[in-house]
């Protein structure tokens, strides 16, 4: 599938993003180690999220579809079964990390592997904390990469003190959902600001987390509830159309997204911009606001991201770079060097998306600068398998009359398997 996206007319009007992807994984695993059914209303069903539910599916959790919703029966915080074949985690490396945690030091064996992007990334992040608390893991290079190997444990870990040395949620997460089978308080500090789904969600659950400056605490309970949860729209892909629409100077109305603030850092890039943006929260599930963003244009300035904002916009930094494009003056991120470790190496495929469509960035060790508006032109770019910098690039046709073609776009389903079509209803073309 190699669509040419063009947007003439502009992208703008209303619209609701696809169901959060990072709310997603959590819900369905927090049913699975639950007690009881759950129910979770409007799951994302594609890509990422279902490998998550096949893999919780061959531990013995039963789930089944039910309309716009998916109900869980919960194996219980110690009740996974152990699985009879591979899990398969194919290019989610919340998948991963998330079910390593639930994983460690259950009295089973597993294998967790995933596809060739997921073989590269980073593992002894999780494999070693994980380590620390009696879990027994052995992993491909000592390891440092999957497939990952959990041996059998006795189901309970020791409690956990652990300093953070990289600001990430998945392996927050991580050490957070083991640390609900700890004999004992864990105290998780160091780099703990990232997004903080796993911690809300606990918490509305009654678990007893407590985060502040000395970093999260958290009080294993006997068992997890059942619970009922929707998931609200991904502020990550409403992004995309976000940038469109800033590109196109027209308005854009953002309907039933998640507001949490640990996700909202791109939209208060795009204010420091120079764009209007307004918020209204509506609902409350499972301790994640959700509600409305309208976004109004204003004539952009290009903006300075240091590293204390990258957790809170890591996903969108390949958006920025183009959305830089077509600001006045330098739009430069810096402390992102994470992005190496994501579903490719994203600052070299920022290079190489901005190169391809005639443009100029610096790239760093830990970000890039670029100094816009930049004349463009119309290219045809290869996003190597990375959902977020094939759509990136289509944003990019929001500024360039001739349009971009991007190659191999069908990887964008892993987290938002409309795109194509959303992007034509706001007024884009897809040929
Ligand atoms: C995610 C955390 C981020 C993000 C990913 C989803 C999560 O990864 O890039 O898309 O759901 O916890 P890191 O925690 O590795 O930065």
């Amino acid at each position: 599938m190699n669509p040419t996206f063009r947007a003439a007319r502009g992208i703008g009007g209303e619209y609701t993003p696809p169901p959060d992807k990072s709310i997603t994984h959590r819900a369905l695993m927090l049913a699975a180690i639950g007690s009881g059914t759950s129910t979770v209303v409007d799951p994302l069903a594609t890509g990422d999220c279902v490998s998550t539910r096949r893999c919780i599916e061959a531990l013995g959790c039963s789930v089944e579809d039910a309309d716009c919703a998916v109900r869980l029966k919960g194996a219980g915080l110690r009740g996974f079964t152990e699985p009879k074949r591979l899990l398969d985690a194919e290019n989610s490396g919340t998948t991963t990390r998330l079910l390593s945690g639930l994983l460690a030091g259950l009295p089973l064996f597993a294998v967790l592997t995933g596809d060739q992007s997921l073989l590269g990334r980073p593992m002894a992040r999780i494999v070693q904390p994980l380590r620390q608390m009696g879990a027994r893991i052995e992993g491909r290079d000592e390891g440092r990469y999957a497939p990952l190997c959990f041996l059998p444990g006795s189901g309970e870990l020791a409690p956990l003190s652990y300093r953070l040395p990289v600001p990430s949620a998945q392996v927050k997460s991580c050490l957070l959902l083991a640390a609900l089978r700890a004999g004992g308080d864990s105290c998780i500090s160091g780099k703990t600001h990232s997004r903080d789904h796993t911690e809300r969600m606990l918490v509305a659950l009654g678990v007893k987390v407590e985060s502040g400056p000395d970093g999260i605490l958290l009080h294993p309970p006997r068992e997890l509830p059942a619970f009922e949860a929707e998931v609200p729209g991904d502020p990550s892909s409403a992004s995309f159309f976000i940038a469109a629409s800033l590109i196109s100077g027209r308005k854009l109305v953002v309907r039933r997204c998640s507001i949490n603030p640990s996700r909202n850092g791109f939209l208060n890039v795009v204010r420091r911009m120079g764009a209007r943006v307004e918020t209204r929260q509506e609902t409350i599930s499972l301790g994640e606001p959700a509600g409305s963003i309208e976004v109004k244009e204003g004539s952009l300035t290009g903006a300075r991201i240091g590293a204390e904002e990258v957790p809170e916009l890591i996903d969108e930094i390949p958006l920025l770079a183009v959305l830089g494009l077509f600001c006045r003056g330098v739009t430069e991120v810096r402390g992102a060097e994470e992005l190496r470790f994501k579903e490719s190496d994203r600052l070299t495929m920022i290079s190489r998306l901005v190169e391809g469509l005639g443009g100029r960035v610096e790239i760093f060790d830990d970000g890039f600068a670029l100094e816009g508006p930049q004349k463009l032109r119309a290219g045809v770019i290869d996003p190597s398998g990375d959902h977020r910098i094939a759509m990136a690039a289509a944003v990019a046709a929001a500024g360039i009359a001739e349009g971009v073609r991007v190659q191999g776009f069908e990887c964008a389903a892993v987290s938002y398997p409309d795109f194509a079509r959303d992007f034509a209803a706001l007024g884009g073309e897809v040929v």
